[in-house]
């Protein structure tokens, strides 16, 4: 069978990327046991090592159609995960799959071509996911995030429901187009590091786009009889019982050029509580104002940190380390991460 062919040929990846989209991911499961996951791109591994943080008892599969990076995933993952190259044949053979991961891959870089914008060739596109959803089980979980065509396009989005969270602010940073390769928006340079950052200009046909299309990453396949946990907000029960010593407040608007140019973007808010204990609750306000200058949608959500992830939070809101905690931090001396319930 000829391979899938290339996409996105950058193989940037790097452990713990996209890290609330997959904590998110395993919050909708009730158990990873017996579950099956793959990383559709693998690339070096590191999406597959951040999925086994994640998804301890699931039992991981990667593909990638380049030999290189086949080569180091294997290396890293042992006998922790399946690797193999990306084909439709190889796919369907280790499949179905209860999760399907697609990150980053359904893309290319946005080129001019007589006077064109063009990136993913639609065809291409529309087969790559037509695979992904036939490996697929029913009631299974697709994640996609930066395809360049919004997934609601695809003939088999209609056998899918989003689901949506306010932990997620929209992640994809990624030019769009249509079925017909008209250049709906394009991202802004430079932005993508953290969901909050990202903005888009509108381009001709920026009104064919609807807001979840840059928001949503997580897609319900019809039938079978998993159970989805709805996942609202990241809070610990009692967290203030501790008692609070220092509140504040801090707050992102992107700079917007004087060019007028349509474009969408996210606007937080976020008063922030410290305990006794050195935990942070974070009240989070978010809103997405879209192309005509309108609030597409807005959330509000209770996220709690522990340990020295919350130090380094108001760390950051005030832009100086200074504290013991962020310097174990940046010696990798404590492991870290966010509270998950
Ligand atoms: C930017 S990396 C994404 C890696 C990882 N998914 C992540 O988000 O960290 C894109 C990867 O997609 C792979 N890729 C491109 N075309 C592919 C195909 N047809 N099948 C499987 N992987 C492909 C590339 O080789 C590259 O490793």
């Amino acid at each position: 069978m000829p391979p899938i062919p290339a996409l996105q040929t950058n193989n940037g990846t790097y452990v713990g990327r996209y890290w609330t989209e997959h904590s998110v991911l395993r919050r909708y499961v009730p158990s990873d046991k017996e579950l099956k996951i793959l990383s559709f791109g693998c690339s070096t591994g590191e999406e597959l090592l951040t999925l086994q943080l994640l998804f301890p008892n699931a039992h991981l599969y990667g593909c990638d159609n380049d030999w290189s990076n086949l080569a180091r995933a294997r290396a890293v993952l042992k006998d922790n995960a399946v690797v193999f190259h990306s084909n439709d044949e190889e796919i369907l053979r280790h499949g179905p799959f209860d999760i399907i991961i697609c990150n980053s891959v359904l893309l290319r870089p946005t080129r001019l071509v007589e006077k064109i914008k063009t990136a993913i060739d639609p065809t291409e596109w529309s087969s790559v996911v037509a695979t992904l959803d036939q490996a697929l089980k029913p009631g299974g979980i697709l994640q996609i995030i930066n395809s360049n065509i919004p997934f609601r396009l695809h003939r088999a989005a209609s056998g899918y429901e989003a689901l949506r969270s306010p932990l997620i602010l929209g992640p994809n940073y990624t030019d769009q187009f249509d079925l017909n390769g008209k250049h709906l928006c394009s991202a802004v340079p430079g932005t993508g590091f953290s969901a909050i950052l990202n903005r888009h200009l509108g381009e001709a046909e920026w009104r064919l786009m609807r807001p979840t299309d840059l928001e949503d990453v997580h897609f319900r396949k019809s039938g079978g009889d998993t159970r989805v946990v709805p996942v609202e907000n990241e809070a610990i029960p009692n967290m203030n019982a501790a008692g609070t010593v220092a509140s504040g407040s801090t707050t992102y608007r992107p700079e917007i050029s004087e060019d007028r140019r349509p474009s969408t973007h996210t606007e937080i808010d976020v008063h922030w509580t410290a305990f006794k204990n050195g935990d942070v609750r974070l009240h989070r306000s978010a809103r997405r104002v879209w192309f005509d200058g309108s609030i597409a949608s807005s959330t509000k959500i209770e996220i709690d940190m522990t340990g020295p992830v919350a130090g380094v939070f108001i760390e950051s809101a005030i832009g100086r380390r200074s504290t013991r905690i962020s310097m174990d931090l940046l010696l990798g001396a404590r492991a870290s991460q966010t509270h998950l319930l």
